[in-house]
């Protein structure tokens, strides 16, 4: 199944459960708020031991001091990640940064 849309529109449109969500989004969100609330409408549809992806986690390394709102925006998505308790998280460094957590059971 392929929806074409807007992503939060569109997650917020689904009942279904996943085994893995992957957002290609991080260098496009308007906000930091915005990038929450995708985060959690992916979080509430995932179960324990799916995982949870998001490409450009490093944005060519801005993150380590972020002076746009892209990068303040992935700053916030890998803070949130990383002490959010239900996830353990990793961001692999292959090319602009791959970060990946996996829902705790
Ligand atoms: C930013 S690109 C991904 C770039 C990729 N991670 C890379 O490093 O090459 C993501 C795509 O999502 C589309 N997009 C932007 N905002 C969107 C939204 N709110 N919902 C769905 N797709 C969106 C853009 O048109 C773009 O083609």
């Amino acid at each position: 199944m392929v929806l074409e849309q807007d992503a939060i529109a569109g997650l917020q449109k689904l009942d279904e459960r996943f085994d893995a969500c992957f957002i290609d989004l991080l260098n496009v969100f308007p906000s930091e708020d915005v990038t929450r609330h995708a985060v959690e409408l992916c979080l509430e549809r995932l179960e324990g031991g799916a995982l949870l992806m998001a490409d450009n986690a490093l944005r060519q390394g801005e993150v380590v001091k972020p002076s746009n709102q892209q990068a303040k925006n992935v700053a916030s998505y890998n803070e949130f990640v990383a002490r959010h308790p239900r996830l353990e998280s990793v961001v692999i460094p292959i090319r602009d940064g791959l970060s990946v957590a996996r829902v705790k059971d």
